[in-house]
């Protein structure tokens, strides 16, 4: 059968239900808001914001986080609807089958290695900053060239110049954290709730403390002049003006990824019709505020030249140390805050990937090995070591502003389909019954695709071809095995047949 067939919802929902296979339903609503801001609040937040200040926006990086706010929020009722139509497992891949084929969907699962899988790289490479400033205190570091890509150099002080090997602490935590996830859902729910309040509380201390070491030079002007600005790696970006605030949402859209991952859960949800909207848009309300105040302080206590130079890399523990006198224990108890806060970002993505992969394994568009479960902890532990090794290889040898912008833009690529989706499925199966219904359809969805494209065009053409590049890999595996062992084109060939 086609590249256009779409998997029937009722067939979805049973799917789900039946069969030894199904995992285990233990998460409550709250579970999903901690699981949200578990995933969301992060390296996006703690490490992006000084890049895209320092390569894009400047002060009005706090606007780059309102359009990305808004871009969310749009697609995030979508999502809302999506998750509590079809209570499953796989997120935006399963939504797509449902509505636009079977390509397509293929395609967004694809695109979601990029969310999850690089994205979890991304959150690896944070947490391998923030864990030398950690070691700082003791006196000790991991040295630039074990603690840095091969595509990274630094001159020191002495003027000699050192060029990375490899990241083995971002290497190291991906580890510990595949071995934790392998060991089931429910355990690791509440490791992440104790690590939601502490991350939570750093960025409440940061904005109340900081408030007063804002220096007005630093947020004048708020919106810079635009010109271009090259960076170390010699890629020129738009700096300032509107083109630098929407790079900047591009850029800080990361910290808003994961509240989509809630959906990812949604086969171990104990009441998913209900408590899916309250964790998916919940996570997303509280986040935003505390993302626009905390940019706000961070581009005020330090300037974008030190986002540039001293400060690029732990810029919070940077900023505290250098400019809040008085405060170094604050510096010491961030990082130590933020290296736990990014375990559980990197956790709740490692299992969005291996719950997409999940599905997709299950439709046959993936081979079998992706679903085999954990004959103790019902966990897809094959998967979730196969990603360890996919996600193991980025960490350790791409750069950190790379991984980041590629996990920027094909999530924003998978919202735009997920807005087109509720769209599509109000038109082809306006019966179903939704427990949660986006206001205004048509509207709220091409404001959500505008949007989301408005910061695709600001990450700039390196960035989109590195999706396009990627798209093109996934396209041919989907024609070279998928297509062949897809289980809803056998059965379909198999009644045309009959
Ligand atoms: N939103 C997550 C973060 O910022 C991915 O780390």
């Amino acid at each position: 059968m086609g590249i256009f067939t779409k998997k029937p919802i009722g067939k979805l929902i049973q799917d789900a239900e039946v069969g030894e296979k199904s995992l285990k339903r233990t998460l409550s609503a709250a579970n999903l808001v901690a699981l949200g801001i578990g995933a969301i609040i992060g390296a996006g937040l703690f490490v992006r914001t000084a890049a895209a200040a320092a390569n894009y926006a400047g002060p009005s990086v706090t606007i780059g986080f309102i359009v990305a706010a808004i871009g969310c929020a749009l697609a995030g009722l979508c999502y809302a609807e999506f998750a509590s139509m079809i209570p499953i497992a796989g997120s935006a891949y399963t939504y797509t089958y449902a509505t636009m084929g079977e390509l397509l969907a293929w395609i967004i699962g694809w695109d979601l290695v990029l969310e999850y899988a690089v994205g979890a790289a991304t959150v690896g490479i944070a947490w391998s900053e923030y864990l030398n400033k950690l070691l700082e205190i003791f006196g000790l570091h991991v040295p630039y060239e074990w603690s840095h890509s091969p595509f990274e150099k630094m001159t020191d002080a002495a003027g000699m110049v050192h060029s990375g090997m490899m990241n083995v602490p971002a290497l190291f935590i991906i580890l510990m954290l595949t071995m934790l996830l392998i060991r089931g859902t429910k355990e690791s729910a509440v490791v992440n709730g104790i690590i939601v309040i502490s991350k939570v509380s750093i960025v409440i201390l940061f904005i109340v403390l900081g408030w007063s070491y804002m220096v007005p030079a630093n947020h004048t002007p708020y919106i810079p002049a635009p010109t271009t600005y090259v960076d170390s790696q010699s890629v020129s970006h738009n700096f300032g003006g509107i083109w630098g605030i929407l790079g900047a949402a591009g850029v800080v859209f990361f910290a808003f990824i994961g509240f989509d991952a809630v959906s990812t859960a949604a086969q171990e949800a104990k009441n998913p019709k209900k408590d899916m909207p309250i964790g998916i848009l919940g996570s997303l309300v509280v986040c935003t505020i505390l993302y626009i105040l905390f940019a706000h302080v961070l581009t005020g206590v330090a300037s974008v030249n030190d986002f540039r130079t001293q400060g690029k890399e732990a810029s919070v523990a940077y900023a505290i140390k250098t400019y809040m006198t008085g405060y170094g224990w604050l510096a010491n108890l961030v990082t130590v805050a933020i290296l736990f806060g990014f375990s559980s970002v990197i956790l709740v993505m490692l299992m969005g990937q291996s719950r997409v992969f999940y599905s997709m394994s299950r439709d046959g568009l993936v081979p079998k090995v992706f679903s085999d479960l954990h004959p103790k902890h019902s966990t897809p532990y094959k998967s979730n070591w196969i990603f360890f090794v996919l996600v193991g290889a980025f960490a350790a040898v791409v750069p950190g502003d790379i991984v980041g912008d590629m996990t920027s833009i094909g999530t924003l690529f998978a919202f735009i389909l997920v807005c087109a989706g509720t769209w599509i499925l109000r038109i082809t199966n306006p019966e179903i019954k939704r427990q949660f219904k986006v206001p205004a359809v048509p509207v709220v969805s091409t404001l959500g695709i505008l949007v989301c494209a408005a910061m695709i065009a600001g990450l700039g053409w390196t960035n989109w071809a590195r999706l396009i590049g990627w798209l093109i890999i996934g396209l041919v595996i989907y024609f070279a095995y998928s297509k062949k062992n897809s289980k809803l084109g056998k059965e379909n060939d198999t009644n045309l047949k009959g």
